[in-house]
This record gives structure tokens, C-alpha cells and sequence, in this order.
């Protein structure tokens, strides 16, 4: 038997209904009607196959046995449970089959799908979707997790590798269905689990008075699941909803599209989070209609661990010729999903609801977004940073201690290899005239002396290089490109640049040694101690560079950073290629006016540093100068989690040719430069931000004499009304301090509020920015790196 193979990028898998599987007749060469279903789905192109896991032979054992329809019609007693009748000594004889299924759970032949290996080989479960693991009935509940715990158990004995739990449905008991979750997860260890969950909460189309979308007078029985119980059999898949409490629904405007979507990420970071990120619990993103009309509205779900998409034959619209095409916005969605190598699962795609609608006319569509996926084509073409870093993505590595360890050979060949950086570099120099002496500090292999040399070269001019480096590895390379290549148009000296003594002064100092928050590779403290070797109009290239943050949310980071349980690897700042990643901040203002753009400066450094106190070899005498704090405030337009900040540099090397990998920015600046991933700091414990909130970060840069270290912290804060708390203008309100980079430098919500009545103190101060709003304190974080006892760079 050939095995399935699945492509590159996303699989596509056939959803089989009980339906298909009762219309199949066995054949010889298919011993059963799964083996001729999944035969038939390999041949048709698909990668896989999605099937319910029980028959409604079972749901109509458990139903009898756990549930008591009621002919009174009174919606209390037709939700009551097989144990609640027991209590009224109604139908012994049930209750008692009930006891003995609880105590040993086992399934009849006829109420499972599978039963062979081969026919599980490829299948992803789909566990009961009649299972209801948040209804108001307590004992619904517990028999509804037995019966789960059986299916799963049955799953694993036939090695399936995912099953897909029924959807949560129920707000007000979502941490029941996710202690649910997380007991399976526990007793079924070698089982992943995907939870079905519709994107958008379509109550907002229900009467919210209407029995099916409130709580009250809610049962299995009544509920849209159970009303379409029948439908199971039929071609295509039923759709749990989130049912939202009337408390919830009752509010005094129609909710958005956006809350909706709010509300379905906030039931499942709900159920991710009390199962405390484990990594095998994932989504099934069902994107059965409606869905949102506008393009990145389906944005936040790209930090989950979205591995399945639901993809019903409804979602497709046909197109002038009557072919199945997505709508804009999914197909923007599913495009970018790519990156995450979705398994999507099409279904009822054989019902011919689009005049073209062949099935194969589906997933050749899928294959089309695929093949046309930005993600996809940036990855397959040569020269991308995502072609460079196939396998990187969201990968953790420790940054580089420059000045500590000595880089090994194979590391500055991966650099050399950046198309862009060298050619910036010698642009600049080729841009000079009127030169004739230049160093370049940390010369690595040399590609930069060569570079200096060429433009030299290009522009007919006669200049002198010096190459230091330290590294005495590396100088052995030099040394040997000195005497084939350069010869005596280069003098090698061998050593720290904040030490060396050079024959002469220099007219250029050409360095990089920068690192992906620009300065956290050392580059100011070297700097500072090679600007002696330059003349007092020398120049430094680069000449400045700036670090840059923003809020994210990525589960996937956060489980990386915390993989190894131990605590001081949240304190660490990571070099990464993001991609199961979101920002979480928005552009602009937010309501009080005062929040910066999404991607945020925190600091500059320049060279050469023109007030620093050195001492008689040219030194400063420390390195307090380099110290650096910012505060950023961010507004954040959806709700998230975050779990880190994202750190990014921009560096001038001299007058408008730069480099840059602030992601709004690089395109512009140095298109397809590899030599930088971001960094990533991470948070020890995930900060819920609800919509519209402002996220506050501090961050500082701090010294001694043998190290710098970064620390962070972050403050979440709700807009509360200002008029109504304080004063709308306070003259006594210090001037609040900002950085060059246009960003108040030291004010604090609480040393800078102003007085306000000390009843209200306590959870309100001023917003200390615009004495116009006040800032209500949600949350915050602890203080990251304290006196740098996780992490630091060793000068
Ligand atoms: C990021 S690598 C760049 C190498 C090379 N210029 C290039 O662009 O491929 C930085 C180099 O500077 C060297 N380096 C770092 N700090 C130094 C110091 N204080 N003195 C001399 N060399 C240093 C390192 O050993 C390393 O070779």
C-alpha cells in the first residue's frame, strides 16, 4: 500500500461524513469501506483523510444511556440527565447500563468507523461532535468526558496521531471544557489534539432571546448540535457555535464582527492557557460562513497554533465562470497561513454546489493560493532571507558574546553570504573622497577590507587599509588573503581595538558589530575605545544606529523560551526568524492620543561621541555613558496575549545608505539582507491585553564595568474617563523628559501623577503623558534580568 505524501507547504485532507462511508460498497481489492474511501482520496490527490471516529450507532447508545428525552416539553426536564432521573426513579434499567459503561467504557463494533490499522494510516479522528464538554449540565458533562476519554483511548489504540475535539460552544463553561482537555491530554500522552473552533461567533445573526443562543433553556437535546445530529450522516459537517451568556449577549449595541472574533480567540487562549501551552494541543480553525470582510481581521489567529483549517464547499463563492474561489479576505488568510504548513480539510466538496464545483476543482484552488502565497514564493525564491532561513523559523538561538568568544569560521562564511550588507558598505566608501587612511575594526575573513579595497579601486583613488581584529583564528585567514590578494595595500594588526595603538590616525573607521537590537554585540563600548585611532574629522561608518520594539504574542516563542523549565531562560534575549508571530500593537495614537506607531525607537547611538570624558590614552573613563532607558506606550486595537517584545536595528552607515531590519522599513532600506534575524524578549508569564488597551514597556540598557545586560517590563492599562477623575489641565505637572528618539524617557504613572482623591487612588492614577485621560492598571509583569542574572554580554 503507497503512503500518503504530503506536500510542502499544506496538506489537504478529505473530510469523510458517516454518510460517504455508508454508500461504499467493499470491493476486493478494498477490504472495507474506509480502505476504498481513503484509496479513492490518495488517487484523487489528497494528502490525507478527516473522519468521525464513532457511528450514530454510538451516539444513540449514549444518548439512551445518559440522556432522558422528556415528552412534557418542559425545557427543564428534557435537559435533565439519565443520574437526575435516577433520583426520580425513572428507567432503572438504563441508568444501570449507564453504571456499568462508566465503570468499564467499551465500545460495540458497529459504533466506531475503524477498526483495522491500515484503515486509521493518514486518518485524522474527529471525536463525537455531540460530545458537549461545557453544557450547564453537570452530569451531561461528566458522562460527555468518559465518553471522550474512551474515544481518545480508542484513537491511540489504533496509533492515530490527532483527533479533533468537538467545539467549545459554551462561554460560561469553557473552563470546564478546558480541564476536559487538559485531563486528556495528560491521560493520552502520545495523542495530539486539535480543537474545532469557528472563527466567528455568528449569535450575532440569532435573536439573542432565541433558546439555541442563550444559556438559559439550553440542552443537548434542543441545542443546534443535537438538532442537526441527523446531519452527521449528510455530506456536510455540522458547525459547533460559541453560545455566549445572555449577561454577555444583553449589551447595549450590537456586538462587531471583531468582538466576535475577540470572543472565539478569547475561548481559546482560555483553553490553551489552563492547559498550560501544551505544545499538543492545537486548532482547527473551521472558516465555515459568514466570515470577516476585511483583510487581517483573521490576523491574530497567526500566533496560534492553528495545524487544521475547516474548509466546507460553503465557504467557496463561484467565480464569473462559475469556479469555487474563496472570497478576499480567506484567501488572503489561508495564503499567509502557508507559512504554518496548515492541514486543511476540505468537506462537502463533492455536493456540486458551484456550477464548475468538480471536487478536484477545490484543492487545485487551494494548490493556486499555495503556489501564489507571498510566504511561499518569498521562500522559494533564491537571495530571500526566508529562502536563507528555511528550517530557522521561530527557532531560538542564544545572540553572540562578539567580544567573549571568538566566532568560528563557518559562522562568518553564513555572513559573507548576505548580498546586501557588503555591497551598502562599499557604496559608502566609493560615495568619499579626500581620504587616504582607513581601519576596519574587526575585520572577521575580510570581506570588508576587500570591499573598502574595491571601491578604492572603483573610484582611481590611492588610500592605505589597516585591518585589526582580534579573533586569532580569523587573522590566520587574513593573513593569508594579505599575502595573495591585498599584499601591501593592507597592514594586519592583531588585537582589541580598544586597546591597539595604529602607526597613524585614520581617516575612516569602518566596523560591524552590530547586532539585531543594534547595540547589544558591544558595538558602542567597542567603538568607544577604537574612536582614539580616528583623525578629530575622521568618520565613523557606521555613523549611527538606533534599537526599535514591539509587542508580540507567539505561543510557539513562549513554549520555546520555556521549554527547559528553567526560569532564566525567559531572561534571555533570543536571536529569531519570526513567523508564528503577531504584533500586537496598532499604528497610531489610540484614544488618548499619546501611543507611538506599532514598531517604536527606543534609543541612538553615535559615533564618534562627541562628550565623552576619556582619560589620557583616549578612553572613557566608564561606561555609565552607554546606559539607556525608554519608555514606549503602545496601543493595543485587539486583544492578545503577549509573551514578548520584538526587537529590531536601524543603522546609518553614512548620510541615506543604511541598514535595516525594522520590517516597515528594511525593503526600503536594504532588501534581502540576511545577516540579521530579530530579537526576541521573552515574558516569564503571559499578559492578557483586552481590545483597546494601551501596553507600556520599559526598557533599559545598563552597565558596569564588565558587563551590559538589558532589563524589561511591561504594564498593561485600560482608558478610563480623565474628566471625570481629575483636573483637565495641571499646570504643576512636570515637563515629562523624552529621549532623542521622541519617547518620554523617565516618567512613571506613579511618580508623575498628579494628586487625585485617595479613595481613588488605588486602582486609577492619572495618565501622566495627557492629564486629559486617565489609565486604568490592569496588569503588569515582573521586572526581566534584574541586575542582568540571567543574561548579559561580557565586555
Ligand atoms: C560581526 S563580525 C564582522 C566581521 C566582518 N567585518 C564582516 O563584516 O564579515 C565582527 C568581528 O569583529 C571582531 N571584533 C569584535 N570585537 C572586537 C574588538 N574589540 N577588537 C577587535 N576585533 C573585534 C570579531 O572577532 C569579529 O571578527
Amino acid at each position: 500500500m503507497s503512503s500518503w505524501n504530503p506536500s510542502q507547504y499544506s496538506s489537504i485532507s478529505a473530510h469523510l461524513t458517516l454518510s460517504d462511508i455508508s454508500q461504499v460498497q467493499t470491493t476486493e481489492s478494498h477490504e472495507t469501506p474506509i480502505l476504498g474511501l481513503t484509496s479513492d482520496a490518495r488517487e484523487k490527490g489528497y494528502d490525507g483523510v478527516c473522519l468521525p471516529l464513532t457511528t450514530d450507532a454510538w451516539k444513540k447508545r449514549w444518548t439512551n444511556m445518559c440522556l432522558v428525552p422528556s415528552s412534557s416539553g418542559d425545557e427543564r426536564k428534557k435537559r435533565e440527565s439519565r443520574r437526575e432521573s435516577k433520583l426520580m426513579s425513572r428507567d432503572a434499567t438504563a441508568e444501570k447500563k449507564a453504571e456499568v459503561w462508566r465503570a468499564k467504557p467499551v465500545f460495540e463494533a458497529d459504533e466506531v468507523t475503524m477498526t483495522r490499522l491500515d484503515e486509521a494510516e493518514g486518518s485524522t479522528a474527529i471525536i463525537s461532535e455531540w460530545l458537549e464538554l461545557d453544557t450547564d449540565d453537570d452530569w451531561i458533562r461528566f458522562d460527555a468526558e468518559i465518553a471522550l476519554q474512551q474515544e481518545l483511548s480508542y484513537a491511540s489504540y489504533l496509533n492515530i496521531q490527532t483527533a479533533i475535539l468537538p467545539a467549545p460552544r459554551n462561554r460560561q463553561y469553557a473552563t470546564c471544557y478546558a480541564r476536559v482537555v487538559n485531563a486528556c491530554l495528560q491521560s493520552s500522552p502520545f495523542m495530539n489534539l486539535a480543537i474545532r473552533l469557528p472563527v466567528y461567533d455568528p449569535n450575532i445573526a440569532q435573536d439573542p432571546l432565541s433558546p439555541t443562543s442563550s444559556l438559559s433553556g439550553r440542552s443537548l437535546l434542543s441545542s443546534p448540535t443535537i438538532q442537526r445530529s441527523s446531519s452527521l450522516g449528510s455530506s456536510l459537517p455540522s458547525t459547533p457555535r460559541l453560545v455566549v451568556s445572555q449577561s454577555l449577549q444583553s449589551t447595549s449595541h450590537p456586538k462587531t464582527l471583531e468582538e466576535h472574533i475577540d470572543a472565539s480567540w478569547e475561548t481559546w487562549d482560555l483553553i490553551r492557557s489552563l492547559c498550560d501551552y501544551n505544545p499538543r494541543l492545537s486548532l482547527a480553525l473551521d472558516l465555515t460562513p459568514p466570515l470577516p470582510n476585511s483583510p487581517g481581521v483573521l490576523g491574530k489567529w497567526s500566533a496560534e497554533a492553528v495545524r487544521y483549517i475547516f474548509l466546507p464547499a460553503s465557504t467557496f463563492i463561484a467565480n464569473a465562470k462559475g469556479y469555487p474561489v474563496l472570497p478576499k479576505p480567506t484567501q488572503i488568510f489561508i495564503r499567509d497561513s502557508m507559512a504554518h504548513r496548515p492541514n486543511i480539510i476540505l468537506s462537502g466538496v463533492s455536493s456540486g454546489i458551484h456550477a464548475k464545483g468538480t471536487e478536484a476543482a477545490y484543492s487545485q484552488y487551494i494548490r493556486h493560493l499555495e503556489r501564489t502565497s507571498p510566504v511561499v514564493q518569498a521562500a522559494e525564491k533564491s537571495g530571500t532571507v526566508e529562502n536563507f532561513a528555511q528550517g530557522y523559523q521561530d527557532y531560538l538561538q542564544a545572540p553572540l558574546q562578539p567580544l567573549m568568544d571568538n566566532l568560528q569560521s563557518i559562522t562568518y562564511q553564513t555572513f559573507e553570504q548576505d548580498p546586501v550588507k557588503y555591497k551598502n558598505y562599499e557604496e559608502v566608501i566609493a560615495t568619499f573622497s579626500g581620504f587616504s587612511v582607513v581601519c576596519v575594526a574587526g575585520a572577521g575573513r575580510g570581506p570588508l577590507v576587500a570591499r573598502c579595497l574595491s571601491a578604492i579601486q572603483r573610484s582611481n583613488r590611492e588610500a592605505f587599509i589597516y585591518a585589526v581584529e582580534k579573533n586569532p583564528n580569523a587573522f590566520v585567514t587574513l593573513q593569508g588573503r594579505q599575502r595573495n590578494e591585498w599584499k601591501d595595500k593592507v597592514q594586519l594588526l592583531f588585537g582589541d581595538m580598544r586597546m591597539i595603538e595604529l602607526p597613524e590616525q585614520v581617516d575612516i573607521l569602518v566596523s560591524e558589530l552590530l547586532g539585531s537590537f543594534g547595540d547589544n554585540e558591544l558595538s558602542p563600548e567597542c567603538l568607544d575605545g577604537a574612536m582614539r585611532l580616528l583623525k578629530p574629522d575622521g568618520i565613523s561608518i557606521p555613523s549611527s544606529y538606533t534599537a526599535h520594539l514591539a509587542p508580540l504574542s507567539s505561543s510557539k516563542l513562549y513554549n520555546e523560551a520555556r521549554s527547559t523549565k528553567d526560569d532564566k531562560n525567559l531572561e534571555i534575549p533570543y536571536v529569531v526568524m519570526f513567523q508564528a508571530v503577531n504584533l500586537l500593537s496598532g499604528n497610531g495614537g489610540g484614544p488618548s492620543g499619546q501611543c507611538g506607531p506599532q514598531i517604536q525607537e527606543c534609543w541612538e547611538f553615535e559615533h564618534p561621541r562627541k562628550e565623552t570624558v576619556l582619560n589620557s590614552q583616549g578612553l572613557p573613563l566608564t561606561n555609565s555613558h552607554n546606559s539607556r532607558f525608554a519608555k514606549l506606550r503602545f496601543h493595543i486595537p485587539h486583544a492578545g496575549v503577549l509573551h514578548g517584545l520584538a526587537g529590531y536595528f536601524e543603522a546609518v552607515l553614512y548620510r541615506n545608505i543604511g541598514l535595516s531590519i525594522h520590517p516597515h522599513r528594511k525593503d526600503q532600506i536594504s532588501k534581502d539582507m540576511l545577516s540579521w534575524f530579530p530579537l526576541f524578549f521573552p515574558f516569564k508569564e503571559p499578559l492578557y491585553l483586552p481590545s483597546n488597551s494601551e501596553l507600556q514597556v520599559s526598557i533599559w540598557r545598563l552597565t558596569n564595568q564588565r558587563q551590559v545586560w538589558y532589563e524589561w517590563h511591561a504594564e498593561s492599562f485600560l482608558y478610563g474617563l480623565g474628566s471625570d477623575i481629575g483636573p483637565t489641565s495641571n499646570p504643576s505637572t512636570p515637563p515629562i523628559p523624552m529621549s532623542n528618539a521622541g519617547v518620554p524617557v523617565t516618567a512613571s504613572p506613579l511618580i508623575d501623577a498628579v494628586d487625585i482623591a485617595p479613595e481613588r487612588r488605588t486602582s486609577v492614577v492619572l495618565d501622566p503623558f495627557s492629564t486629559r485621560r486617565a489609565l486604568i492598571k490592569i496588569g503588569h509583569t515582573s521586572l526581566h534580568n534584574a541586575g542582568g542574572r540571567s543574561s548579559w554580554i561580557g565586555l
